[in-house]
């Protein structure tokens, strides 16, 4: 991946955290991040890290009773996307969320949830030209029996299929910012290869950016080009994914790199 293409999301000095008990207690800590035109970019950290609140910050989706972003600038391209994020959410920058299972409407059926994520954005289409972006979004996402699938309830679908669902929703506007936050977890093994598979060929097919967040250093090195390792909120190593997963400079790298090693030993 060339270092000369345009920055599409860069996150400066972002600090973040939640109030509970009335009290501010702080996760991110002075975040930087600049992440290039077409590029799968991973941010890699344990439980806990701030991988989520990063996510939910920069799509503008903390919890507004009690989530604050407290210093710090995100842009897209040179766009303030603390203020225009509310305009372009779902058609520049897209999510799959963690845990699907909550995010899916369970009493609705999961083509009209795939419908209204077209509807937000879709005015001035007519009805056949929805169904036919529907058709064409179930295909790129590798969802066959698609009439089936359309007409099913969440808890009719299996876990891949409902992450199909979700990717579905979120490519469908076709965005230029795909984030997925942890889009294997809860997945069997051959399940998530699959997915990130199809990640990274929906990166190419439709020119994304993707923004892939994973607590698993072997999924960063695989399909990214450059990482961020995050530790208690903190970026604490940052640059080419090869480079820093072959040569970790800081101790936390080399601990996750480490513990990797073992893992793919034992199989
Ligand atoms: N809504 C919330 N209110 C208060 N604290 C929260 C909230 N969401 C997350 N936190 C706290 O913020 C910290 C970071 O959580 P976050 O979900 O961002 O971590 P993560 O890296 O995504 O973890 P995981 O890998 O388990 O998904 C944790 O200490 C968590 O308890
Ligand atoms: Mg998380």
């Amino acid at each position: 991946m060339k270092n000369n293409r345009n920055i599409i999301l860069s996150v400066q000095d972002l600090s973040a955290g939640y109030y509970i008990d009335g009290r501010y207690v702080n996760v991110l800590q002075n975040i930087s991040l600049n992440i290039r035109e077409g590029e799968t970019f991973a941010v890699v950290g344990q439980s806990g890290s701030g991988k989520s609140t990063l996510a939910l910050a920069i799509m503008g989706l903390l919890p507004i009773d009690n989530g604050k972003i407290i210093n710090g600038r995100i842009q897209f391209y040179k766009e303030d996307l603390i203020k225009t994020i509310k305009d372009i959410r779902g058609k520049e920058i897209s999510i799959v969320l963690q845990d699907p299972h909550s995010y899916l409407n369970p009493v609705i059926k999961v083509g009209r949830q795939v419908r209204e994520a077209l509807e937000i954005y879709g005015v001035g289409m007519t009805s056949s030209e929805i169904d036919a972006k529907i058709k064409d979004t179930f295909k790129k996402v590798k969802l066959d029996d698609i009439e089936r699938i359309y007409n099913s309830y969440p808890h009719q679908l299996s876990g891949g299929q409902k992450q199909r669902i979700l990717i579905a929703m979120s490519i469908i506007n076709n965005p230029k910012v795909l984030i997925a936050d942890e889009p294997t977890s809860g997945l069997d093994l051959p399940v998530q290869k699959q997915i990130l598979e199809l990640f990274a060929e929906l990166k190419e097919q439709m020119n994304l950016t993707l923004l892939i967040i994973t607590h698993n250093i072997l999924i960063a090195k695989k399909f990214s080009d450059t990482a961020a390792v995050l530790l208690n909120g903190e970026v604490v190593e940052t640059g080419n994914s090869e480079e820093i997963f072959l040569k970790p400079k800081h101790e936390y790298t080399k601990l996750l790199c480490g513990h990797a090693a073992r893992m793919y030993r034992k199989g």
